[in-house]
């Protein structure tokens, strides 16, 4: 066991057994201790990744509005959108699907607008795609966003030399027929992708193939992807989701061993009811609430269950889980195109938001990057768009929040907590991170999961002390309260002020259904 790891067992008995006599006391059930002079390993930046899919109106409407559209743009980018991104510094972006990445040619996207070619969007509505958002329009997305590029290539419909091809096209910079077709198209010098995609869902809409096939096909592939002019790519191998073990076994002692791939996928989505009935994003009772809750935090168990295997493989953790879609998926909005995936973000989901960026931070030693399922308009997305208005969900809220954890150093943490008890079934009632910042600043995140009472947590603070403590909340009057074209300022981060110090022991109150950043500054 790791020494941190006996300190913080140890430091625990001891404020356990002072404070457990207090029986009354919530913060006597609820501790929380941070040990700030022990860290773990640097959240990557790259866990509040984004993901952007030809899809509804993700892309179309959502981010593009092309130069000539009345919305202000920057080069057809929407302006709005882009100036509210940037707040939430948006360190990389997946695009063009998903799904749709394995029907997408990308020379499809490029040249003259005129000229390129319209195809039929078969995973999404069945709509036209004219292609008008290529390659060199989202790499003046992520230009304009200062975020990293992840490319998800076509293996399901594709081909090798069609994928080397498009490497080569983005990022080399020697003499080659596909750089001079890159110049021909304006771009003179090669472009930074950090992140490719071998494929996406290669068991399901990307081929439906076996773990066999896709490993020795991903070998093939990857094979032929280059690292030109000074690019290193972190080439993404499909994984499976959720608990797919048998799949990422295969991979891992197929691949795993050789430099093949550095990063390993994973998708989980939170589907309350299964994937029929999926429930409503807005209208939703508290069974619904406590089940999404419930499903959200069964990602720390999918996380470990292929980190071990992963472990057994790659025991210096060389490779990356890499949990490129994520979220709740509900039943569209009455009225909109069930192949378009658009649904409101209630408070249920910034709690959702918290649980999995809290998740994800501690497991920073595993996973290096995560991609929330989607950035706007789809599923569970930070902004919503109708024509010219923009809306701020509360998910958005959370990323704004947790911002400060991007490229922090993990603090060991031991949480003991309450059940939040729905019928016969419980969950911890709390979820929470904690890190410190290249400037020494403390960075706490917590989530109240219960939905009807308020918490009041301990937090021994063990190591440095500090001068000033500031935070934010963000809670709401109901659990479905949401941000609409109408009102999108209901749900909304304020300043907190629910938290005492003294003595090195932080005692905070959390309103229900809450989630709660704080900074202790030394
Ligand atoms: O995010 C929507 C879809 O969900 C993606 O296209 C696919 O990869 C997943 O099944």
């Amino acid at each position: 066991m790791k020494k941190s790891i006996i300190v913080i067992k140890i430091l625990f008995l001891l404020t356990w057994t002072q404070t457990n006599g207090q029986k009354e006391d919530q913060s006597a059930v609820n501790q929380l201790i941070i040990v700030t002079n022990h860290s773990g390993p640097v959240i990557s930046k790259d866990i509040y990744g984004h993901f952007s899919e030809h899809l509804g109106n993700c892309i179309y409407g959502g981010l593009w509005v092309g130069t000539d559209s009345k919305i202000p743009n920057t080069y057809g980018i929407r302006n709005d959108v882009l100036f509210a991104l940037r707040e939430i510094k948006v360190p990389n972006l997946r695009w063009p699907g998903g799904c749709f990445a394995d029907t997408y040619h990308w020379k499809d996207g490029i040249g003259p607008k005129e000229r390129r070619a319209s195809i039929i969007n078969t995973n999404w509505g069945g709509v036209t795609e004219d292609n008008s958002f290529g390659t060199h329009e989202f790499m003046k997305l992520t230009e304009l966003l200062g975020c990293d590029a992840y490319i998800n290539g076509n293996v399901g419909s594709g081909s090798v030399k069609e994928m080397a091809d498009w490497i080569e096209y983005l990022t080399s910079g020697a003499v080659s027929p596909m750089t001079s077709l890159r110049k021909e198209n304006g771009q003179d010098k090669p472009w930074k992708v950090k992140y490719f995609a071998i494929g996406n869902e290669n068991w399901g809409c990307g081929g439906n193939m076996t773990a066999e096939f896709y490993s020795n096909t991903m070998k093939q592939y990857s094979t032929f992807l280059g690292n030109y002019s000074g690019n290193q790519l972190y080439r993404v191998a499909c994984g499976p989701s959720d608990y797919n073990f048998g799949w990422t076994e295969t991979l891992m002692k197929d691949a795993g061993t050789r430099e093949m791939f550095q990063g390993l996928s994973i998708h989980y989505y939170s589907v309350v009811d299964g994937w029929g009935f999926k429930g409503s994003a807005t209208k939703f009772d508290e069974r619904e609430w406590f089940e999404t809750m419930r499903l959200n935090l069964q990602m720390d168990n999918i996380i470990k269950g292929h980190s071990a295997i992963m472990d057994r493989y790659d025991p210096e953790k060389t490779k990356g889980l890499v949990v490129d879609e994520w979220g709740n998926w509900y039943n569209v909005e009455p009225g909109t195109n069930p192949g378009f995936l658009y649904q409101q973000n209630s408070m249920r989901d910034a709690v959702t938001a918290a649980i999995h960026l809290n998740i994800f931070n501690q497991h920073a030693d595993r996973v290096k990057a995560a991609n929330l399922a989607q950035m706007v308009n789809v599923l569970q997305s930070v902004i919503l768009t109708k024509d010219d208005k923009m809306v701020l969900t509360p998910t958005y809220w959370v990323f704004r929040m947790f911002r400060v954890h991007q490229e922090a150093t993990l603090l060991n943490i031991d949480l003991r907590c309450e059940d939040y008890v729905y019928g016969n079934k419980k969950i911890p009632a709390i979820s929470a991170s904690a890190s410190v910042d290249k400037d020494g600043k403390v960075h706490i995140s917590l989530a109240n999961l219960n939905p009807d009472k308020p918490i009041t947590i301990t937090c021994p603070v063990i190591g440095d002390s500090f001068k000033k403590i500031t935070g934010e909340v963000l809670t709401a009057t109901q659990m479905n309260s949401y941000n609409s074209f109408e009102n999108p300022d209901i749900v909304k981060p304020v300043a907190f002020n629910g938290f005492t110090m003294k003595d090195g022991i932080l005692s905070i109150t959390m309103p229900s259904k809450s989630v709660v950043v704080l900074e202790l500054i030394k």
